[in-house]
């Protein structure tokens, strides 16, 4: 069992947990991510690192709750365990000193796209970030992505809080106002990556994106997880998350992550019944 140490809502579906679990906290890097279950009967959750401290032994996972399997997790509190944690999971980021390195977070990526700024500060590169979500209400963490960043630029698509923009706007104006980004992370909904490989495109500078296919065993052994990548196909699990934006075919992709929407919104309903009558 892997005990909640913390639990705390960012958000009122954007929930932290901090989790007691050494081994993975040990072994984490950034860029990997976990597979969690709450209970025996539970659905297997993909969720990526959003923090880990190998000498406390605790590993941070934020997430959504978007669903029957997250709407659950969502209702455990510090104090509770969660059956299994199953980690870490996926390729490392490339952490290499680059010189002038962009980080792209948005709505719930920003969680991700952290340890990853941390690692490329830690590796001697200039870091400029880009954090935007929806609303002032879904933004978290401005404060631990400014701690970790040279410049950070925040901005809301209802202009409630920073500048009113996508990500994409601000994400433009560096690329035409530096000559000197080298690489781009970019973190956040499918959509929001398609728009932002798109964007980095004409400036011919590799786009480092976290593919969020569904996942079952997150081993390579399933294949839910594929992906056509440079014409190739990849499994995100083991050959990912992490790939090049610029070659992800992103309408197989979009198509597949709501191949169960029916089934999904079914599962959502009965829960959101359940929930009801319990009260
Ligand atoms: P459902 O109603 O079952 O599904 C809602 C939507 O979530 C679906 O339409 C589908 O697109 C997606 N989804 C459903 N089941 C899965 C599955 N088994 N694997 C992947 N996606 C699924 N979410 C976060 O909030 N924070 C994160 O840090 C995060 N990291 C992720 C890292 C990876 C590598 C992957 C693959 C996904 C990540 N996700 C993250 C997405 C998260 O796993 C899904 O939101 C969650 O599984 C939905 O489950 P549900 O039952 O609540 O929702
Ligand atoms: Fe099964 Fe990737 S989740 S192959
Ligand atoms: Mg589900």
């Amino acid at each position: 069992m892997y005990p909640i140490l913390v639990k705390e809502d960012l958000a009122p579906v954007t929930k932290l947990m901090i989790i007691e679990t050494p081994e993975v906290a040990r072994k984490a890097k950034a860029g990997q991510f976990v597979i969690v279950r709450d209970c025996e009967e539970g659905e297997r959750i993909p969720l990526t690192i959003a923090d880990f401290d190998g000498q406390a032994g605790t590993v941070t996972i934020i997430f959504q709750e978007v669903g029957k399997s997250t709407m659950h997790l969502g209702r455990l509190r510090a104090g509770d365990s969660l059956c299994t944690f199953t980690g870490p999971l996926g390729r490392p980021s490339e952490i290499e000193e680059y010189g002038t390195v962009l980080c792209v977070g948005g709505g719930v990526g920003i969680a991700p796209i952290f340890p990853i700024a941390r690692a490329l500060r830690e590796a001697g590169n200039r870091v400029i970030s880009v954090i935007g979500a929806r609303n002032k209400d879904l933004l978290f963490w401005e404060e631990k992505m400014r701690s970790v960043s040279d410049e950070l630029i925040v901005c809301t698509d209802d202009g409630s809080y920073g500048r009113k923009a996508l990500v994409t706007v601000p994400m433009k104006e560096v690329l035409e106002q530096r000559n000197d980004v080298s690489r781009i992370w970019a973190i956040g909904p499918a959509i929001m990556m398609k728009f932002c490989s798109l964007t980095a495109k004409p400036f011919d500078v590799p786009i480092i994106v976290s593919l969020n296919s569904i996942m079952v065993d997150g081993t390579g052994m399933c294949g839910a997880c594929r992906v056509e990548v440079g014409g190739r196909t990849r499994f995100v699990c083991v050959d990912g998350p992490e790939f090049d934006g610029r070659e992800v075919d992103w309408d197989q992709l979009l198509a597949r992550q709501r191949i169960y929407l029916p089934e999904e919104k079914l599962a959502r309903e009965k829960f959101e019944q359940e929930c009801c009558k319990g009260h």
